[in-house]
């Protein structure tokens, strides 16, 4: 059985304060989650990460780290930039890698975001690679023939045995901070075909091993039907992850799929 996950992206929120703040409401939940087979995961800002890194380890709380990007090269002339080997020193464990903010907002594609899975593998950071279609490309049937050109130049332009660690998150951007979330069946027929991609360039061991999470306007009140589904393994929650009780609420739907 996989252990299901369920990530909370936090984007570009939390302040100090505020890290302190969901973090320490976040502990009170998880008393109440002792036991739960999922594996906890919190993505805050770059700045917040020592912050939390030290709460986590503080109060011996059973959630990992996570970073929202990380740049290809260990080090260097990269302005702005941080690498996976910095994430790493803040206890990191897991990165994002082509979330669809990054595609719009930033451009990245392609060859950049193969160089930042090869990054974050050759750093020891499980990357989380972010798929999904658009409005305009799902009206027009084209959600499939997407999803396979966005693997085709990440997932299975690096070496098959390195891509066997990577997470994939399918998140239509249509669902992503809409409320618009996808239906179960959306998400477990957009699942079973990315599934069924993997196996057949990787293997079915691998495609079956792999862990392909949901994202796209989860709440604590969808949670459960969501990752019931056959093949949701999990979840990866934008604005419901910075309420602990929202978030806690989508582990204990997730906790049910585990059961
Ligand atoms: P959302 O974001 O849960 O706010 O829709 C999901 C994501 O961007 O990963």
């Amino acid at each position: 059985m996989k252990r299901p996950l369920v990530a909370g992206n936090w984007k570009m929120n939390g302040t100090l304060a505020e890290t302190r703040e969901l973090l320490g409401a976040l502990s009170l939940e998880i008393e109440s989650l002792a036991g739960t087979p999922v594996e906890i995961l919190v993505i805050p800002p770059f700045t917040a990460l020592e912050t939390a890194a030290a709460m986590l380890r503080a109060g011996r709380l059973p959630i990992a780290l996570g970073g929202q990007d990380l740049h290809w090269e260990t080090k260097g002339a990269y302005t702005g930039e941080i690498s996976g080997g910095m994430l790493r020193e803040l206890g990191c464990t897991f990165v994002l890698v082509g979330h669809s903010e990054r595609r719009t907002h930033f451009g990245e594609q392609g060859a950049v975001l193969r160089s930042k899975l090869e990054a974050a593998l050759r750093d020891g950071l499980i990357p989380i690679l972010c798929v999904g279609e658009r409005l305009e490309e799902r009206e027009s049937a084209r959600t499939e023939q997407v999803l396979d050109a966005q693997l085709d130049e990440t997932l299975f332009a690096i070496s098959p045995s390195a891509a066997e660690t990577v997470v994939v998150a399918y998140e239509p951007v249509w669902a992503i901070g809409t409320g618009r979330t996808a239906t179960p069946q959306q998400a477990e027929e957009a699942h079973r075909h990315i599934r069924r991609r993997i196996s057949g360039r990787l293997g079915n061991d691998v495609g079956g091993r792999m862990r392909i999470l949901y994202g796209g306007s989860v709440t604590a009140a969808n949670a459960a039907e969501l990752l019931s589904r056959p093949g949701v393994d999990g979840a990866l929650v934008g604005g419901a992850s910075l309420k602990a009780t929202e978030f806690a609420g989508i582990v204990r739907g997730g906790s049910l799929r585990g059961a």
